[in-house]
Order: C-alpha cells, then sequence, then structure tokens
C-alpha cells in the first residue's frame, strides 16, 4: 500500500513512508544510474551517479548554486548561477514531489561528467574482463557520455589480480570506489573485513591487517560490485555473459530456500553459476557462498543412468527389474517401507507417498536428509535441506503420520521389520554404512535418486531422476513458504523427473496410475489454482529468460 506518489519525468510513482527517490524508482522499474546504492545495503551517495532534479514547489525559486563558468567571449571565468542536483540515493519522497532525472539537461551534463571522471584513470579492460557485458561503467558509457576520453595521461596504476581470498580476486584500477563490498562486508556478513586507504585516485580497497575475505557471504562482494574489480575465482574466464541464459530457480543448499537464477550455457547444457533472485521475504537480495558454489551440483556426482545390481542398465529395463524384485510386496503392506527425501520436490515426494498409500496401503514413512550443519542467524538455516516442511506437509496429507527418521529405519530394520522399501534422494543421516548394509539385505530395495549417495548405491535397483535444475518443481522453506523453481537445463543421461519415474515403476506394478502429464499430477496435489496456472505458465516461458541485469 503507498503512502503517496511522485513523479520522475512526469510519470506518477508511488513510494512508501520512508522511501528515497531512487528506491520508489527501483520499484518501480526505473532505472535512475547509480554506483554506489545498492538496494540491499546503506546508502554513503559517493559515486554523485543518480543527481537528479527536483522540480520547485509551485511559486517557490528553483534551487541554484553560484559556479564559476568559462565565458569563451571573454575569455575568463564568469560566476553563473546552475541548478542545484540532488543524490536521488539520499532524498526522501515527498508526496506531489516532481523529480526530473531523464528529461533534465543538468542532470544529463553531471552523468556526463561523472562518467568521465570515474573512466579517467579505468583500463580498457573490457575485451579481457569477467565483467563485460553485465558492467554498469560500460552500460552508463553508452547511455550517457559516447564521448571518447580526453585525458592522455598516463592513467594512476595500482595493484592488479590481488588474491582477497579463496573465493575473490580483486583488481584495484578497475575499481570505481563505490565501497559496496565494505558494506556487504559490514552490513550483511558483519565482519569488516575490508576498507578503503588513500586519498582521492589513489583509493584503494584493502583487507583487515592480517585477514583474507573468508565469511560466508565473500561471493556477495563480488555480486554488488558494478564493475568488473571484483571477480569470482570460480566464474572468472569460463564464460561470456552474453552466452548465458538465466533461469529461475531455489537454492537446495539449506532450509532458507534463497531465490537464486542459475546462469547456464544453452549450447553446452551447463550451470556456470548462481545469482541472487530478489525476494525480500526470503533472502533480500543475497545468497550465502556455500549456496552460490552449490551450483555445479546440477552436473556433478549425478546418478546418470538406472542401476542394476550396481551395472548401468536401459532404463525401461531397469524397471522391469524394479518390478520382479518388488514382487510380493502386496502381501503385507506393513512390510514396506517407504522412504520420502528431504532432497527431492514436492511433486517427487508427492509420486511417491501417493504410490505408497493409495496403491501399496504401507503404513510407515520415513525422511532421508542430509545431516545438519550450522546456521548463522544471517541466511544459512542448520537444516541443510531444502524441503523438509514439504515432506512433512505431504506425508501427512497422505494419511501418514510424521515421518520416522532414517535412525529409526535402521534400527527397524534390524529388527526385521520390513522386506521391501521404495526410496527417493541419495543421503541420510544415520550411520550410513549401517544403513546401506541393512537396506541391501532386504528382499526388494528400489531407490529413486537425482544424486548418487548411499541410498542409490545400497538399492538393487538404483533409478535416475531429474535435478531440481532439469525439472520444474516446488519445495517448502524452513518459513512454510511454497517456492517454485522452473526447468532450466536438459535433464542428464537417462533421468527423468522423479514423480515420471514413480508413475512408470507404478505402473509396471500393475497400478493404473491415472497421471499423463504434469498438470494432472499437480491438479491431484492441489485444486487448480490462480498459483499453479500461473506457474504452468511461467513453465513454457522462462526456459530462456535473458539475464537480469544486477542492481
Ligand atoms: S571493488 Fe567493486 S564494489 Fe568494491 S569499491 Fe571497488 S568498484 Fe565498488
Ligand atoms: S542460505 Fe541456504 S538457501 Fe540460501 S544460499 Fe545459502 S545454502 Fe542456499
Ligand atoms: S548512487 Fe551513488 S551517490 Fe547516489
Amino acid at each position: 500500500m503507498a503512502d503517496g506518489t511522485i513523479k520522475i519525468d512526469g510519470r506518477a510513482v508511488p513510494f512508501k513512508k520512508g522511501q528515497t527517490v531512487i528506491k520508489a524508482a527501483y520499484d518501480a522499474g526505473i532505472d535512475v544510474p547509480h554506483y554506489c546504492w545498492h538496494p540491499g545495503l546503506s546508502a554513503p551517495a559517493n559515486c554523485r551517479m543518480c543527481l537528479v532534479e527536483i522540480e520547485p514547489p509551485p511559486g517557490r525559486p528553483k534551487m541554484t548554486l553560484d559556479v564559476l563558468a568559462w565565458d569563451a567571449g571573454r575569455n575568463d571565468y564568469v560566476v553563473a548561477k546552475k541548478t542545484k542536483l540532488i543524490p536521488a540515493c539520499q532524498q526522501p519522497c515527498a508526496d506531489g514531489m516532481s523529480v526530473l532525472s531523464d528529461t533534465s539537461q543538468e542532470v544529463a551534463a553531471a552523468r556526463r561528467e561523472v562518467q568521465e571522471l570515474l573512466l579517467l584513470n579505468h583500463p580498457v579492460d573490457c575485451p579481457i574482463c569477467d565483467q563485460a557485458g553485465e558492467c554498469s561503467l560500460q552500460d552508463y558509457w553508452l547511455e550517457h557520455d559516447r564521448a571518447p576520453k580526453r585525458m592522455h595521461d598516463e592513467p594512476v596504476h595500482k595493484p592488479k589480480a590481488v588474491v582477497f581470498g579463496e573465493t575473490i580476486v580483486y583488481d584495484g584500477e578497475r575499481c570505481i570506489m563505490c565501497t559496496r563490498c565494505i558494506r556487504v562486508s559490514q552490513e550483511l556478513a558483519q565482519d569488516p573485513v575490508l576498507d578503503m586507504r588513500q586519498r582521492g585516485n589513489r583509493n584503494e580497497i584493502v583487507l583487515a591487517p592480517g585477514r583474507e575475505l573468508d565469511h560466508d557471504y565473500s561471493l556477495m562482494t563480488e555480486h554488488v560490485c558494478p564493475v568488473g574489480a571484483l571477480t569470482s575465482s570460480h566464474f572468472r574466464f569460463k564464460a561470456r555473459v552474453w552466452f548465458l541464459r538465466a533461469g529461475r530457480t531455489v537454492c537446495q543448499g539449506c532450509a532458507t530456500g534463497c531465490n537464486a537464477w542459475l546462469d547456464y550455457d544453452p549450447r553446452d547444457n551447463r550451470a556456470y553459476r548462481y545469482r541472487p533472485r530478489d525476494n525480500e521475504a526470503v533472502n533480500g537480495y543475497w545468497m550465502c557462498d556455500e549456496g552460490m558454489l552449490s551450483y555445479p551440483q546440477a552436473h556433478e556426482g549425478r546418478l546418470e543412468t538406472a542401476l542394476v545390481g550396481g551395472e548401468d542398465s536401459e532404463l525401461a529395463d531397469a524397471i522391469d527389474q524394479a518390478r520382479k524384485q518388488l514382487d510380493g510386496h502386496d502381501a503385507d503392506p506393513a512390510r514396506i517401507a517407504v522412504i520420502l527425501s528431504a532432497e527431492h520436490s514436492c511433486e517427487d515426494n508427492f509420486a511417491l507417498a501417493h504410490l505408497a498409500k493409495v496403491y501399496f496401503g504401507a503404513r510407515d514413512a520415513f525422511v532421508a536428509r542430509r545431516p545438519d550443519g550450522e546456521g548463522d542467524g544471517i541466511l544459512m538455516s542448520a537444516d541443510k535441506n531444502p524441503n523438509g516442511a514439504g515432506v512433512r506437509r505431504i506425508a501427512e496429507r497422505a494419511g501418514f503420520a510424521e515421518p520416522k527418521s532414517m535412525a529409526a529405519l535402521v534400527e527397524a530394520l534390524g529388527q526385521g521389520k520390513y522386506d521391501y522399501a521404495l526410496s527417493l534422494g541419495a543421503a541420510v543421516d544415520c550411520d550410513a554404512p549401517k544403513a546401506k548394509e541393512r537396506l541391501a539385505k532386504l528382499k526388494g530395495f528400489v531407490a529413486i535418486a537425482s544424486h548418487d549417495g548411499p541410498l542409490p548405491s545400497a538399492a538393487h535397483i538404483a533409478l535416475p531422476a531429474a535435478s531440481w535444475a532439469e525439472t520444474p518443481g516446488s519445495w517448502v522453506n524452513a518459513k512454510g513458504m511454497t517456492q517454485r523453481g522452473d526447468k532450466i537445463l536438459a535433464p542428464l543421461g537417462d533421468a527423468h523427473p522423479g514423480w515420471q519415474i514413480v508413475v512408470s515403476l507404478g505402473r509396471a506394478l500393475g497400478y493404473d496410475i491415472p497421471w499423463k502429464r504434469r498438470a494432472d499430477l499437480l491438479d491431484a496435489m492441489t485444486p487448480p489454482s490462480a498459483v499453479d496456472a500461473e506457474q504452468l505458465a511461467l513453465e513454457t516461458t522462462l526456459a530462456a529468460a535473458p539475464a537480469e541485469v544486477q542492481p
């Protein structure tokens, strides 16, 4: 709900109380050029790129400054009046305020001058700079300057390729001293490990004595750097950003479920990096390093082909073998253990819970999950699974009691309580060797998983599921919010969406599961709703969404 309206170049823009002009413009999709301002950080107003003109209220004079202007006729400087421009990142909105941004000659001149100043000592590194293609300095030069360089002196030279830590490399010559990286360290990571030293054009960013840039949000310094001064050791020189496409997804690293873009190259079907996707209700503008560096899991450690007795197999043959392995499972539903997975999507878990409850009549559900780690009170959750809350919801809806732990399953297996098990996911948070040993002794154990791990490696038959990035899916985060991700990459090898594998297996076992398309599954999961319709529309359009420009 807006608290008032301002005008920017004649366009009405709503604002909330306390918002600055630049934030109101940003929320309305209007770019007021800026370097030092970032929506998730404090505003030092040191770059002056966001200067705008505020029109005076009716009957009041314009605010002006006395300046010296060059008078060519007199061949001398003369006193003149200049419109006083205001940094939009510091100016609070007031109802009825009229702001001139792209329609003021004075503002245009100021932007040109800031650009020229920033480029005086900047190296022409663009052909070898990783930021090329998403660099604010490049973009704003094209939009607001386009003038050749007038200074021909030797530029100031500064340290290049300084290793700030395991993840970040610094180039002092490209740095425009916006201080965003300093503020990310202080305000987000709460670790003031970066600072600025020297003055004027000798400024540079430095580490605190004896320190490395090694906090858990070090990659956010690179993410907010508007130029190529900070580069990520993992991404530098790996790809040109104009070849990349961005898919909407949710980080799978913990129960926070940070919203992310997964940048991938469609030519080689490979993921190249994560970037945070703004969501003020979940992750703000940020992701932790652990999550940012988890994108290779789209390719690494994957179960790409079906395994029968540990040997590669065609998927259809493996499903047939699974049918044989589970022969006799219907004799006593109490002897089937169903293992849901906090690593897999709601869709995959729903399909397995549905097969187990409706068709098998199974009584006991368990949950396989990665072991807990450490939370940090900033973003990182101690629960390192993306969908623990989703599994609990789905199990309850399917009519199971709260799913029991894997440790409880291992104990029950030791007592000979089960003959068959059907599992989703790879990881376990219990004694993995003991779990593997006991599961392997069952009459039939079939695992469906996107990645390798204790469960598929112990299974008699392992069936390859698509990863989180290869099929649309939803996950419920620690706050109980259902979040959706898109199909971004083509599935590797024989991988198919986990729910489809469950359906194929169910049909092979003789059950008449009616779902033919994902829409049928979604209908079964929830009555059709506006959200599902929106999601289905997204699925068809977002696979090739263009990369987003950084704030
Ligand atoms: S390294 Fe980047 S983020 Fe840090 S001050 Fe320089 S330009 Fe800004
Ligand atoms: S906090 Fe959790 S969900 Fe967010 S980026 Fe880190 S690992 Fe991923
Ligand atoms: S964005 Fe830098 S001064 Fe406003």
